[in-house]
């Protein structure tokens, strides 16, 4: 299975020169899908499937690899697209915006413990690396401090500093008590600047990049609403099996809509991103032969 890190993220250089950047994952082995049916069965039969798969690849010796790539758009393109780049329910097209390797992943190891290890690891979109800012994507915007409230919530308020998720270097988040502390923390004081001495302020790295800006600052939808186009590409970019699939699958979460009216303006979205879908489903769905 692929990985898509939906949101936009920047990349500036030392010199604090930005670009935009998409994330992706590509598995070494490729893609595959159950069908529908298929899916129904295994769900039932064995619903820890793709875990076992994964932790039986990786016993014998089989490492499952990810490849990195990213997208890159300079930021003075993002207002010359179509599409608004920073909405995330849309992609960038690969043929202008190529996919570039940069990094690979190899699971190689399988956890001793699975609480110590999975269960308490806090992945948050808001841990950034010196170099990697945000961009102004709203929805990552929204997504940047809510993991780490939750985090602070089902782990307690020092889980920086488990060993599943402390950093190579130690937490400097000049967070002195609460539960769980197990760093002593120095002097009598967690502020900076004290005359009593305080933390070491730790500084920036680089140089962060700071755009001119002027105009309105106005809280309203994203202006650009072609929400068709793309969704009808990607599906006539699709195999005749994949296609198959995609209207069995619909007309079968459809047909348990008891309202007609709701299966009709389903089929209505659907036909605006290609009228093949839209028919297919609705035929499927004996609104029309
Ligand atoms: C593109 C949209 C989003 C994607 C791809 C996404 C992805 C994920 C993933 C993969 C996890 C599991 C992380 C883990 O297992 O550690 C997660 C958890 C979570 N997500 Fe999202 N999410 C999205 C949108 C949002 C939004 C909009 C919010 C709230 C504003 C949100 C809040 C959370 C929270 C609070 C958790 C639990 C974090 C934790 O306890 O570790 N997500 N999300």
């Amino acid at each position: 299975m692929e990985g898509f890190g939906v949101n936009t993220y920047k990349w500036v250089s030392n010199e604090g020169k930005a670009a935009l950047i998409k994330y992706h994952w590509k598995p070494k082995l490729g893609v595959k899908n159950f069908d529908r049916l298929e899916a129904t069965r295994i769900a039932g039969e064995d619903p820890d499937y793709h875990t076992r798969d994964l932790w039986e690849a990786i016993e014998r010796s089989e490492f499952v690899e990810y490849e990195l790539f990213v997208q890159m758009m300079d930021m003075a393109e993002e207002q010359n697209q179509s599409f608004d780049p920073l909405d995330p329910t849309k992609t960038w097209p690969e043929d202008s915006f190529p996919l570039m390797p940069v990094g690979k992943m190899v699971l190689d190891r399988n956890p001793e413990n699975f609480f110590v290890q999975v269960e308490q690891a806090a992945f948050c979109p808001a841990n950034l690396v010196p170099g990697i800012e945000f961009s102004d994507d709203k929805l990552l915007q929204g997504r940047t401090f809510s993991y780490v409230d939750t985090q602070r919530y089902r782990l307690g308020a020092n889980f920086h500093e488990l060993p599943t998720n402390r950093p190579l270097s130690p937490p400097a988040n000049n967070q002195r008590d609460g539960a769980m502390q197990s760093q002593a923390f120095q002097g009598p004081v967690n502020f900076n600047p004290s005359s009593r001495g305080g933390p070491a302020t730790a500084l920036p790295e680089g140089t962060p990049y700071s755009p001119h800006i002027q105009g309105n600052l106005v809280r309203e939808k994203i202006k650009k609403t072609d929400d068709f186009t793309q969704a009808g590409e990607r599906y006539r970019s699709m195999s005749k099996t994949e296609i198959k699939h995609l209207v069995e699958n619909l007309v079968a979460d459809l047909s348990h809509v008891a309202d007609v009216m709701i299966q009709k303006r389903a089929v209505e979205n659907l036909a605006k991103a290609d009228e093949g879908l839209g028919r297919g489903v609705s035929v499927g769905l004996g609104l029309e032969k």
